[in-house]
């Protein structure tokens, strides 16, 4: 006969259902508020910053249309250096966090045209980016191909290691209390209308005063939620190799070095430590993860046409992961139309960029129930219809 045995069950303030660097950062802020916490994730650290470049990419990535986006990816662009010192103080680790610039280039007579309306809207946006001849570039980073067209310098955009990020992060949660529960959360619980928390795959029951659903391309899915909650985040596939630059061979390049090759982005992003990231793919997949020989010959042969040199390197890694799509490209941070529901996700190509600041405005809301006005545009509600029409 069976012992019947009863499910754990687990009582915190706080429930971060996620544990990517996204999920992390709302559980260390909340704690540090206070708020007793928990994260559910089987693997907490991993997610899509495990694959990530860790661009902090607010002027280089600017895009038409976007520039709602852009504030709130240039606020937390200022805060990167702060937040760093303090997640490295309170975690006593390295997050590999480097002020190194960008140089965006143009190869060809389309790409040059690209650059210059890319670098006209940055100019309108008033950001600071500039234009450099092919020369100039070439003598800011000697191993660029001698066909260089032409070139942006943004001194501004940065990089941080997002594999540390999250380390750091794990450790920083750990010291300040947070409880990690190790599996997956099955299905979210309502109560009376309101959220209060999940039951997790292992069987444990967390109760929760307040739930934040932070999983990234996982979001959408999570069973026990009424269809029309659940964030509308899709997975976007991001193919990206890691090169090992050898101690003879460095410096290989000083700052992160990107281009538009045949319509797609391209950028090499070189660590203090050696390792050159090169990325990313984008392809629209489902939850496809496999990494293919298109992918990276595609990748090898942009990165190629940028900096030749890259061929007598060794490559070490090849990874592919999902970044959480939204249909506007912004995440969704904040209440959701379910009271005790929070979302904080959607983040799309600037998760580790949107760390810092998706971790003070979520601690704010978790811990006064007022979304700063920074974070308003971003509300989940905006993709709510029956309350867009009400608020009309
Ligand atoms: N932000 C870079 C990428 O998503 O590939």
């Amino acid at each position: 006969m069976h012992a019947h045995r009863t499910p754990a069950q687990h009582t915190c303030d706080v429930l971060v259902i996620g544990g990517g660097v996204i999920g992390l950062v709302v559980a260390w802020r909340a704690a540090q508020r206070g708020l007793r916490t928990a994260v559910a994730d089987p693997a907490p650290g991993g997610g899509a910053a495990k694959v990530a470049a860790g661009m902090l990419a607010a002027v280089t990535e600017l895009h038409y249309g976007e520039q709602t986006l852009l504030a709130l990816n240039l606020a937390s662009a200022r805060r990167y250096p702060a937040f760093t010192a303090e997640l490295e103080e309170a975690s006593g680790q390295d997050t590999g966090y480097r002020a190194c610039g960008t140089l965006a280039v143009a190869l060809d007579a389309d790409d040059r045209a690209h650059l210059r309306e890319l670098h006209a809207l940055q100019q309108r946006s008033g950001l600071d980016a500039q234009w450099l001849t092919g020369r100039e570039c070439r003598r800011l980073e000697p191993m660029l191909a001698p066909g260089v067209r032409g070139g942006l310098r943004v001194d501004g955009d940065h990089q941080t290691d997002p594999r540390r990020l999250a380390r750091a992060l794990l450790t920083a949660c750990e010291r300040a209390g947070v409880v990690f529960h190790r599996s997956e959360a099955a299905r979210a619980v309502l109560a009376r209308g309101r959220a209060a928390g999940a039951e997790l795959a292992d069987g444990t029951r967390v109760v929760a005063g307040q739930t934040v659903l932070a999983a990234g391309s996982l979001s959408g899915r999570l069973a026990g939620l009424p269809e029309e909650v659940l964030p509308p985040v899709r997975p976007v596939k991001g193919q990206i190799l890691r090169l090992r630059v050898p101690r003879s061979h460095r410096p290989f390049l000083s700052r992160t070095v990107r281009a538009v090759v045949r319509g797609g982005p391209v950028y090499l992003v070189p660590r203090e430590n050696g390792e050159l990231v090169v990325g990313a793919t984008t392809e629209e997949l489902g939850w496809d993860t496999t990494v293919t020989a298109g992918g990276v010959y595609e990748l090898l042969r942009d990165a190629h046409e940028l900096v030749p040199g890259i061929t007598e390197l060794p490559l070490v890694e090849t990874l592919a992961g999902l970044r959480p799509g939204s249909p506007d490209n912004a995440p969704l941070l904040g209440p959701t139309e379910v009271p005790g529901l929070l979302a904080a996700t959607g983040h799309h190509r600037n998760g580790v960029l949107l760390t810092p600041v998706t971790g003070d405005v979520m601690a704010e809301v978790l811990a006064t129930g007022r979304l700063p006005d920074e974070a308003r545009p971003f509300s989940p509600l905006r993709f709510t219809p029956v309350l867009q029409e009400q608020s009309a």
